[in-house]
């Protein structure tokens, strides 16, 4: 369990990197939308690994920094590469980042996924911007005994994906003539993708789509007031949806075939959550 002070820590040694640089945004971005780290202007790159208490993330292909600089005319604090529960992590690892970026002043996160397609109506390659989630089985990310500097022991969940973000994506979607949609997102830990029949049980619950990441940085942001907006691209149907196997070579597949439609819709929405 992590004390205030451990958050503190990392958010010093951060601030010796960044001198008097206030971000605003903090963005996590999923697979293919990396990228978007490279193209801050005035980058200042920080590695997790020299970071005192952040973790080193596992997966190959990400990268494992942060990125502090302007997007859009945005001051933004980008995580390149991310931690996932199916990693061996526990829940407030993962969100270990977003309490920093909050003691660094940001107010509002973005933050992109991976998704299997639940919902009959959707289809590979739509963009939904998350409403609500579902999130049953995982250990909490913000157990143990409360931090009240972040936020009250019991919290509100009703307005966790700012309404009014969620418009301003919809629109530039629109604008862009991308398919958007938007719905509730399961969040499965994973590694495994879901059986069919959980993804049935899935859709009955309420859920449009399926992914192993988000949700843990979403509550703990929604725990110490960040605002939030959350877009999943659709990389699949879900399990025992079309007639074959889900693969992680379709999901990384489809996810590259996106991301220059996923990286317009980010980029012109992060002008309207400067605040
Ligand atoms: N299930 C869980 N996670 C995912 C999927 C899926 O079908 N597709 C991309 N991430």
């Amino acid at each position: 369990m992590y004390k205030y002070d451990d958050y503190v820590k990392s958010a010093d040694y951060i601030k010796t990197k960044i001198g008097d640089f206030k971000p605003d945004i903090l963005m996590i971005l999923g697979s293919g939308l990396g990228f978007l780290g490279n193209l801050v202007e005035s980058p200042v790159y920080i590695d997790y690994k020299d970071i005192p208490n952040f973790k080193v993330s596992t997966v190959p292909d990400h990268i494992g920094r942060l990125v502090f600089g302007k997007l859009s005319g945005c001051n933004v604090m980008v995580m390149q590469g991310r931690l996932h529960c199916y990693e061996g992590y526990d829940a407030t690892d993962v969100a270990f980042p977003v309490r920093v970026a909050k003691l660094l002043g940001v107010h509002s996160m973005l933050i992109t996924n991976a998704s299997g397609g639940i919902n009959f109506d959707y289809n590979v390659g739509d963009f939904m911007i998350i409403s609500d989630h579902i999130r049953l089985f995982d250990i909490h990310p913000v157990r143990g005994e409360n931090i009240s500097e972040f936020g009250d022991r019991f919290f509100d969940m009703t307005y966790t994906y700012n309404e009014e973000y969620r418009e301003i994506a919809k629109c530039k979607g629109k604008e862009l003539h991308l398919p958007i949609r938007e719905g509730v997102y399961f969040y499965a830990t994973g590694p495994q993708f879901e059986t069919p029949a959980e993804i049935r049980a899935m859709r009955i619950m309420g859920a449009d789509a399926v992914g192993m990441s988000t949700v843990p940085e979403v509550i703990t942001a929604r725990h110490c007031g960040i605002k939030i907006l959350g877009i999943s691209l659709i990389t699949n149907l879900a399990a025992g949806m079309a007639k074959k196997e889900v693969t992680a070579q379709e999901v990384n597949e489809e996810a590259e075939k996106a991301e220059n439609g996923f990286a317009k819709l980010v980029l012109s929405v992060l002008p309207e959550m400067k605040g």
